[in-house]
């Protein structure tokens, strides 16, 4: 029974891996086609994440963030630069990373580490930041694989370190995508997976004016 269960779990990531392995490293690839929303996406977010920002108690520091699930980085260049002195990304995808000083520019001197690795597997540094943005990479994680990965990464906040999350959600159930072996889950199991690893939302928001044919995207901030 549970050889099954790990049996599954090596598909649902190999197959996941090999899906992003073939696709090139462009924003509209990172964006499964959706390129043109990148800007109102990373304004949102700028927005979402800014009313943590600052100094004194309970607020979150600008020294250092990670990106996680960050392809080429476009998180990284126009939301996470601008407002933190160092970033580090975190990509299975080693094309991906090997893209990114190249489309980070100038800035790419202030990305410390390029780590290659899956975040079932990946132990952020305990301590280390203060802000780490998790988008459009969970539904590549199994329940218990996301769970574990928050905890781990609740781990690695300094004080007054936020995490967040910003994904596709469903309106019910969970939805199983076989082109690139992902899932899409409901607000409610979402929340749920936050709960079971520990931390608490202290805000959650959904994206305004996305295209009407794509999922809703949600904002979760928690920690
Ligand atoms: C839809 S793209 C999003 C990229 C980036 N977060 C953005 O919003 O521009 C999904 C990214 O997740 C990465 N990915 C897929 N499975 C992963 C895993 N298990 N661990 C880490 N990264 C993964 C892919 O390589 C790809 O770069």
């Amino acid at each position: 029974m549970t050889d099954g269960v790990e049996e599954d779990n090596v598909a649902f990531y190999s197959d996941g891996e090999a899906y992003w392995r073939g696709r090139p490293p462009t924003v509209d690839a990172m964006l499964g086609g959706y390129g043109h929303i990148s800007g109102l996406d990373v304004c949102a977010s700028r927005k979402f994440i800014s009313q943590f920002l600052g100094e004194g108690p309970g607020k979150t520091g600008q020294t250092r963030a990670l990106d996680c699930g960050s392809g080429i980085g476009r998180i990284t260049k126009r939301l996470l630069l601008p407002l933190f002195d160092r970033v580090d990304m975190v990509d299975v995808t080693e094309t991906f990373l090997k893209r990114a000083p190249a489309y980070l520019g100038a800035d790419a001197q202030r990305v410390d580490n390029y780590y290659c690795s899956g975040l079932q597997d990946f132990i952020p540094m305990p301590g280390h930041y203060d802000l780490i943005w998790i988008q459009w990479v969970i539904g590549h994680l199994t329940d218990e694989h996301l769970t574990n990965f928050l905890k781990r990464s609740c781990a690695a906040l300094r004080p007054g370190g936020i995490i967040c999350i910003k994904d596709n959600v469903a309106q019910e159930g969970v939805i199983w995508d076989g082109e690139d072996s992902s899932v899409c889950r409901n607000l409610d199991l979402l929340c749920r997976i936050v709960e079971d690893s520990g931390m608490s939302i202290v805000e959650q928001k959904c994206q305004d004016n996305f295209p009407k044919e794509i999922y809703a995207v949600w904002m979760i901030a928690m920690r």
